[in-house]
């Protein structure tokens, strides 16, 4: 059957055999457009995480997705962006019929308390556009023990999670930048708000105890504020998490 995608906001798709990162590849171009750009890749080299951290990516197995777009505003429309992105995301893959998905904030995407698919946004100012902005996005997808993941936080793969061994890896890509676009278009036209209740429909952490790194002790998570800043209850005191500012571990 034929893939046909419906935004006409996509203006280019590249597929690379492999790359050291598509996020990488795409952060080294000019913006040139005003829609979307996207790069696939069957390989990552130098797949890169948060925080410093690789992303295992190995050939043919899982989805790596990059996605550059212009955006203006300050630094709040950043904040927001993030959490949009695991929303679209996450309302894909449940769409899709994946159960039990959830987001842990900012934006990792976990399923049976694994995690199944990350993001990572990076920026750069541009002139013309306000933030260029490259938004990665990692799903494990076929990979199984037997492709070197090393050890480090559980994680899962769609076909762990569905029991189904075929998944097609080109259709996942279409329904997932469909809903990036979607959802990125709904976030420049009406702000986060529009996002929030979908947001804790997903919300994983909500009510949990949590472990903030840099913080002293801990404290338990009453969802995001309106800018997407994760709200944590510290002894008795609401307080306001930054992305990037803390990193966060459920007890
Ligand atoms: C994380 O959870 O730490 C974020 C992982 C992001 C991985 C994706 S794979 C496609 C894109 N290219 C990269 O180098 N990283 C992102």
């Amino acid at each position: 059957s034929r893939l046909q995608l419906h935004s006409d906001k996509l203006d280019s798709v590249c597929v690379l055999q492999d790359v050291d990162s598509t996020n990488s590849y795409l952060m080294r171009g000019d913006l040139l457009t005003s829609g979307y750009s996207v790069c696939l890749a069957e390989r990552q080299t130098l797949g890169r995480g948060r925080r410093g951290r690789t992303w295992h990516s190995p050939y043919a197995k899982n989805i790596y997705l990059s996605m550059a777009f212009g955006l203006s505003g300050g630094a709040e429309v950043l904040e927001g962006l993030s959490l949009a992105l695991g929303v679209a995301v996450a309302n894909c893959l449940s769409d899709q019929g994946i159960q039990g998905v959830g987001l842990k904030w900012p934006n990792d995407i976990w399923v049976d308390g694994k995690k199944l698919a990350g993001i990572l946004v990076e920026l750069k100012g541009e002139a013309e556009f306000g933030w260029k902005v490259v938004a990665g996005l990692g799903i494990n997808v076929l990979m199984s023990e037997n492709d070197g993941r090393g050890v480090g936080q559980p994680w899962t793969s769609l076909e762990l999670v569905s029991g189904k061994q075929t998944h097609d890896r080109s259709l996942w890509s279409a329904f997932l930048i469909e809903s990036l676009i979607e959802t990125i278009e709904r976030y420049r036209t009406n702000g986060l708000s529009s996002l929030l209740d979908d947001w804790s429909k997903f919300d994983i952490l909500a009510g949990k105890e949590v472990t903030l790194s840099g913080v002293e002790g801990g404290g338990v998570c009453h969802g995001v504020d309106s800018r997407g800043r994760l709200l944590v209850d510290i002894g008795g005191k609401v307080t306001v998490v930054n992305a990037g500012e803390v990193s966060v571990r459920p007890n």
